[in-house]
């Protein structure tokens, strides 16, 4: 059965996202398979949010972050947890929106187009599972409405996936 992606959707900020929630509550309907969830979830991110040039997962694995299913250029496959906006953003267990790459010290570059990053913690009962990161070659793309739209993703997500059918660490 196909899935048709409304990007009609969003007016403003507000009305997007909530197209984008509901969206992916008919995504996440009936399938539990973390890879399949999130490689979908990635591909919605990156064909409803404007302006992105990368839109993925990062998981807990083996005690470090490890890429998971995205959209975009081929990017750092490993990431220290503390490392990065994605190992910071980890490891404090909070949402970062970073107006300038250049100006977070350890950012870590994948993708050179990069000016602006929003990254967001998953966690589950308490327990981080990963982040997702959100990219865009714009200065200043993200607000904290995109950190709360992103973090009622990261929500559904952590409630919508059988994890130990992953073998993703949780912490
Ligand atoms: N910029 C991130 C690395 C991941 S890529 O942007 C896809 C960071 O500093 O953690």
């Amino acid at each position: 059965m196909g899935f048709t992606v409304d990007t009609s959707t969003g007016a403003d900020k507000q009305e997007l996202y909530a197209g984008l929630v509901r969206q992916l509550g008919g995504l996440l309907a009936g399938e539990r398979d973390p890879w399949a969830n999130t490689a979908n979830t990635a591909a919605l991110l990156y064909a409803l949010l404007p302006n992105l040039n990368w839109a993925g997962f990062y998981f807990l694995r083996g005690g470090e972050l490890v890429v998971g299913p995205f959209q975009g250029m081929p990017a750092c496959v490993r990431i220290a947890m503390g490392r990065g906006v994605c190992g910071t953003a980890a490891a404090e267990r909070r949402s970062l929106v970073v107006p300038d790459v250049h100006a977070f010290a350890d950012h870590i570059t994948c993708d050179t187009a990069s000016e602006s990053e929003l990254v967001v913690p998953i966690s589950s009962g308490g327990r981080l599972i990963g982040v997702i990161d959100l990219d865009s070659p714009l200065p200043a793309r993200f607000d904290e409405v995109d950190a709360a739209g992103l973090g009622q993703v990261a929500a559904m997500i952590a409630a919508g996936c059988d994890w130990q059918l992953a073998g993703i660490d949780t912490f």
